[in-house]
């Protein structure tokens, strides 16, 4: 099976080119002819160099976030209500981090590994109700990212597994979040002049309703208060052990909580042989009792090398990120790749740059999961470095990536052990379109359950 995503200019539709939906392969073809700097509008430069993360996105943050960011928030009570993800002010961030921040952390989430593991089996379940009919699997995956966001901070289900379909249009709004970004983000001063207009709260005095990430959230909230009055939590929010329970004195909403689309992205595979070894693996440990049902975060980490190396190759070939992490140089200028770039211009790294650069990733249009396994620790350390960029770095890194990383290495496995997944179209690729995190759409799969498992 082979679903790439067309990967250089010269074999795409001209027409397409220099389209929003393709920006990130544009900008690989263009980061290839001209080498690591790229001017691409008059004040904005990408970065191609991975030596300069630590300069660019530093734990630091001399190089702060621009006018993209705050454009990405839901307002509250008429105003814009800066988040984790949105805020430039750097005293808003550190109180923010340090608030939720804890919660996060590897060794909290896998105290709740219970909890995930009740959505992976209601996700198999719903699989097997399926019964070999032609399912949407990139919606599936991404109702499951939802419920599994869900399950920590709220201690409940959020319904997207429940009824197969998005709740109260969370995904949706979220998608129109990031396209409205991914274009207005580009000329933010419309912004003003759009959703950001404070007349338009006059206008459309109840403005904050429009907002789906703001009710769904609130709607969790007085559901996890409901259950709180009524009895009904279960174990993990009766010991408080749940994020809701851990923020006690929230009062805004979570911060932007972006999906893990890139479970479903990461699905890409062209390599038969791949899968069989895969899925060989994953056999093999189940045999010798390794693995529990459903599989455990540290049972794959420790026990299926192959699988952890597909994972990588997948998230390098797919990262979600599509544009480059804008950042301002700071006022007094900075030497980036060897050149002076004032004050005040826009930089930023793209990972689908770094991930293609033929000096870091040899063949890297193929699809080739023993470079994660194959190399002496430096090199292998490296690419991991590089790889670690598709979630952002350094103070600003992104918050979710234990979530997501979890969710990809208990789901994954536990549904090739369990189903043998097909592509009901196999010779077509799939459509992704750039709208600043890159999605696909048309992973359409049969999922056979296997008699032994
Ligand atoms: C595969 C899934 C995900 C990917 C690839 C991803 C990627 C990223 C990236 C690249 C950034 C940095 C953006 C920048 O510097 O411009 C970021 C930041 C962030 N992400 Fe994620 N993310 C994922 C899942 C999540 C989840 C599940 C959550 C919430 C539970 C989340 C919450 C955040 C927040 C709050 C920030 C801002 C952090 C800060 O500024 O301190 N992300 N993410």
């Amino acid at each position: 099976m082979h679903m790439p995503h067309q990967s250089s200019a010269a074999s795409r539709d001209p027409a397409s080119l220099h389209s929003p939906n393709t920006a990130h392969l544009d900008l690989i073809d263009l980061h290839r002819k001209h080498g690591p700097l790229v001017r691409t509008a008059p004040h904005v430069v990408s970065v191609a160099d991975s030596a300069m993360i630590p300069l660019i996105y530093g734990a630091t943050e001399k190089f702060k976030k621009p006018a993209f960011y705050p454009i990405q928030c839901i307002s509250w009570r008429k105003q814009p209500a800066m988040n984790l993800f949105s805020t430039r002010d750097p005293e808003q961030h550190r109180v923010e981090k340090r608030k939720v921040g804890a919660a996060y952390s590897l060794g909290n989430l896998l105290a709740m590994e219970d909890q995930i593991d009740s959505c992976t089996r209601l996700f198999c379940d719903r699989m097997e109700e399926a019964n070999k009919s032609p399912i949407d699997l990139g919606a599936w995956l991404q109702y499951y990212a939802f419920n599994v966001v869900g399950e920590p901070t709220f201690s409940q289900k959020l319904g997207f597994l429940e009824g197969g379909q998005d709740v109260d249009g969370m995904m949706k709004a979220i998608e129109g979040m990031l396209a409205y970004a991914s274009m207005c983000g580009q000329v933010p001063w419309w912004h003003n002049v759009l959703l950001g207009n404070p007349l338009l709260t006059k206008l459309a005095p109840a403005m904050e309703h429009w907002n789906q990430v703001l009710i769904f959230t609130l709607k969790a909230i007085n559901s996890r208060t409901e259950l709180q009055r009524d009895g009904e939590l279960n174990d993990a929010a009766e010991q408080g052990a749940d994020m809701l329970s851990r923020w006690h004195n929230v009062k805004s909403t979570d911060p932007l909580k972006m999906t893990t689309r890139d479970i479903i992205v990461h699905l890409s595979t062209n390599n038969h042989e791949a899968m069989a070894k895969m899925r060989a693996e994953i056999d093999e440990a189940d045999g010798k009792g390794l693995l529990t049902h459903p599989i455990r975060y540290k049972e794959v980490t420790a026990h299926l090398p192959y699988f952890c190396a597909v994972l990588k190759e997948a998230m390098r070939l797919n990262p979600s990120v599509g544009l480059i992490m804008e950042r301002h140089v700071p006022p007094q200028g900075a030497n980036i790749c060897g050149k002076e770039i004032p004050g005040g211009t826009i930089v930023g790294i793209n990972p689908w740059v770094l991930n293609y650069d033929e000096s870091l990733f040899e063949r890297p249009e193929s699809f080739e999961p023993s470079r994660w396994i194959d190399g002496t620790k430096e090199e292998l350390q490296g690419r991991e470095h590089i790889l670690s960029l598709n979630f952002g770095a350094g103070a600003r890194g992104c918050i979710g990536k234990h979530t997501s990383l979890i969710e990809m290495h208990k789901i994954l496995p536990e549904m090739y052990r369990r189903f043998d997944v097909k592509l009901v179209r196999p010779d077509e690729p799939w459509k992704t379109t750039n709208h600043w995190f890159v999605q696909q759409e048309g992973l359409i799969c049969t999922l056979a359950p296997r008699a032994q498992h």
